[in-house]
């Protein structure tokens, strides 16, 4: 199954690109899941249909799912749910706001990541591809699975506090549930399909990222910020894809002269920062891109004869080598300066990376655990650090 996530700041063209791939997998004979995460539901806007909330048929190897919190939650997490409106209630919370409360930023990525999970094991599809959010949460859950006990850490330190309060405001915990066997069981649940999903992600032949962007100042910094940041988690970010791209016949009116040199400049800018990544160009149109018909368009622009499913680079961000007798892990660290990261050796099994506010903590293979740090180069944004067996 290959897994390919778009995503990239707001407005940029995630949706439209994702639902173009993935039609254009389907017509390539691929059974194709579409998926998006964005509680927006603005999938369905750019097919032009109406989606609901379980997986729908779209056309001929072609489905989708936009995912619905509410529902997942009704339908999945029955147990955790209705513990924590059963806790807000307990607190004097309508039933309603306690149902909406008890849903967290995120849920959707992590629901999406366990439908990933489950076609993984069952093979139903060839090719899923995700449509996400742009948000935080949306990158901090792809690099899981440091994401996955930050995530289940958060649930119970909000509970936590929650108890606390409770207390602090009634002086006795009796008028507060507390969470049953089942519900821990959830969690546990919740737990463990994410350790599995984490294993998917870091496959870099299985699951790739294309970051979607436009010619434009802010959002090439952000784009610069994101492919850093899933880098240092080990996501395989293969494509850029740069959407909006203004034509040289708009641009060859008087009323935007001054574009034509910006969106040069930024062009440029890109190749600049991300070459030799693969690079792909879909120009600004004129009329709205809605329906399968407007969607080809966009992914015979996007792909021509290309098959999308392909992987345009498998290597991973991070790797072990051996290279003259020495022990190197190399991490890529694209714009980033030596100056920037921190490393530490946690404990004989582990070291973390600290990468500004981003911190990472990596699992040495057996053959390191004894073995002493050298130091660490910072060569081509690559990250070497050199290891001495005892
Ligand atoms: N190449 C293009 N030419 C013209 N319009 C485009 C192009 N790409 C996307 N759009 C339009 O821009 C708007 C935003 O696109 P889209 O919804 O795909 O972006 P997104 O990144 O998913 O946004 P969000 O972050 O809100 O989810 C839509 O109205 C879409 O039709
Ligand atoms: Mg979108």
């Amino acid at each position: 199954m290959r897994l390919i996530i778009y995503t990239g700041k707001g407005g940029v063209g995630k949706t439209s690109a994702s639902a173009a791939t993935a039609y254009r997998l389907s017509k390539l004979g691929y059974r194709t899941l579409l998926m998006s995460t964005d509680s927006a539901h603005s999938l369905g806007d750019s097919l032009g249909t109406d989606l609901g909330v379980d997986i729908c048929h779209v056309s001929d190897n072609f489905d989708a799912l936009e995912i619905d919190i509410i529902h997942e939650m009704k339908t999945k997490w029955s147990d955790i749910q209705s513990y924590v409106t059963d806790f807000m209630v307990s607190q004097g919370m309508g039933n309603i706001t306690a149902e909406e409360m008890a849903i967290f930023p995120g849920m959707e990525m992590i629901s999406a990541l366990f439908y990933v999970n489950q076609f993984y094991e069952s093979g139903e599809y060839d090719v899923i591809v995700m449509d996400t959010a742009p948000t935080g949460e949306t990158l901090r859950l792809l690099s899981l699975p440091e994401a996955a006990n930050w995530y289940v850490m958060r649930f119970y330190g909000t509970f936590k506090k929650m108890i606390a309060l409770a207390r602090a405001t009634f002086g006795k915990l009796s008028s507060v549930p507390l969470p049953s066997a089942d519900v821990m069981d959830s969690i546990d649940e919740l737990k463990d399909t994410l350790q599995n999903v984490s294993k998917i992600l870091d496959d870099p032949k299985c699951t790739t990222v294309r970051l979607v962007l436009n010619p434009e100042q802010m959002v090439i910094k952000e784009t610069m910020r994101a492919y850093t940041y899933l880098s240092l988690y080990n996501r395989n970010v293969e494509m850029l894809l740069v959407n909006k791209v203004m034509t040289d016949e708009m641009l060859s009116t008087d009323h935007f002269k001054d574009k034509r040199e910006e969106q040069a400049h930024h062009l440029k800018e890109i190749h600049d920062a991300f070459d030799p990544m693969e690079i792909k160009l879909c120009h600004l149109r004129y009329t709205e891109l809605r329906g399968l018909a407007m969607l080809e368009y966009m992914a015979e622009e996007i792909y021509g004869q290309e098959d999308p499913s392909k992987v345009y680079s498998s290597e991973s961000p991070m790797s072990f080598r051996t290279d003259d007798g020495m022990d190197l892990l190399v991490m890529k660290m694209p714009f980033i300066e030596a100056s920037q990261v921190e490393l530490f050796r946690v404990d004989a099994t582990t070291m973390m990376v600290h990468v500004g506010s981003q911190k990472r903590n990596i699992h040495l293979p057996d053959s390191l655990i004894s073995a002493k740090v050298l130091g660490a180069d910072f060569i081509d944004n690559e990250l070497v650090i050199k290891f001495k067996r005892e």
